[in-house]
């Protein structure tokens, strides 16, 4: 019998990629947020109940970082609360649920990659309400992967990649922050990642119910990647800059690569250096938009 699949914020970055990869895979309820609102535990539980899916992939999210500082009951209640709702109704149904987190839920004052066991201490209201989304989650029981990335881009939605290329088309120079350091991630390498845990067997893939980092490899300041983007190109110039040159309402962590060696070793495969999915995104053609 073919599984029940459901995928919250399905229009998102991550959550079209995945909506896309897992069709083959089951019955799949593709829910945008018009369709299901995080926000509203009894939308949630109204949503599961209805569709009770064998499998349910939470890549909906509150991810406006800087907006989070001024809506935090609003990021609190997609990013905190429905996650834990989601676990919750998973673990009545005997689903697993996969649900992504962030390398935000840490502070960024290590010069090392973080190991998943690492002290979290989030800088911003984002970062607390995903770590309090991850707490949630942990709390329903052991029935959950928990995917922390970092960096997501794409050809659709909100991202750096695409904010870039445009200000390149605008203008000669660009200034860009090269004092954060973390890891791009193409949102499709992230889905195709999750596809293969899915496609694996979802018994296999919850007896390994956990936290993992689950991200390319290398390292990238912000300025490294937006020079990635422009390429050899002449115009724009890609200026460095400091952070305190150019102030946010949320506070950015200096320091985010994710280790991933759990991941790595507990699923058999791991994502390449970040350089080669972007040159492997900016050569592939835009996905038609889906209607949900
Ligand atoms: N983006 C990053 O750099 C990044 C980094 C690390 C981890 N992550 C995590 O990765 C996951 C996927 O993020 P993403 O990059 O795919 O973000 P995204 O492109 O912003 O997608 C998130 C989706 O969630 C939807 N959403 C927002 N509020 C909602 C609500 N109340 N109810 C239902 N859906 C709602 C958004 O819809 P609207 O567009 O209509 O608001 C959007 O389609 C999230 O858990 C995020 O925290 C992202």
């Amino acid at each position: 019998m073919r599984p029940t699949i459901l995928v919250t914020g399905a229009a998102g970055q991550i959550g079209f990629e995945v909506a896309r990869l897992l069709e083959p895979h089951g019955d799949l309820i593709a829910a945008d947020r018009a369709s299901l609102d995080l926000a509203d535990p009894d939308a949630i539980v109204a949503a599961v109940r209805g569709a009770k899916p064998a499998l349910i992939v939470n890549a909906g999210a509150y991810t406006a970082v800087d907006r989070a500082e001024s809506e935090a009951s609003l990021a609190q209640a997609v990013n905190g609360r429905a996650p834990g709702i989601l676990a919750e109704e998973a673990k009545r149904l005997g689903a697993l649920l996969i649900h992504y987190s962030t390398d935000y839920v840490f502070d960024g004052k290590s010069t090392t990659p973080y190991s998943e066991d690492a002290p979290t201490a989030p800088l911003n209201v984002y970062g607390q309400t995903k770590l309090d989304g991850e707490h949630a989650v942990a709390a329903a029981g052991r029935h959950a992967l928990v995917f922390r990335t970092s960096w997501v881009y794409g050809l659709r939605g909100r991202n750096f990649l695409l904010t870039i290329r445009r200000l390149a088309a605008e203008r000669d120079e660009i200034s860009i922050v090269a004092d954060q350091i973390g890891v791009p991630n193409w949102s499709r390498a992230l889905a195709e990642a999750t596809a293969r845990i899915v496609a694996a067997g979802l018994a296999g893939a919850a007896e390994r119910a956990g936290t993992y980092h689950l991200s390319a490899t290398g390292r990238a300041s912000w300025h490294e990647f937006a020079q990635a983007i422009v390429g050899d190109a002449t115009r724009p110039r890609v200026v460095p800059i400091t952070t305190a040159e150019y102030p946010t309402p949320a506070r950015r962590p200096p320091y985010g690569v994710l280790a991933t060696q759990r991941f790595e070793t507990t699923f058999g495969f791991g994502l390449p250096e970040w350089r080669e999915k972007l040159a492997r995104c900016v050569a592939s053609p835009v996905e038609p938009a889906v209607r949900y």
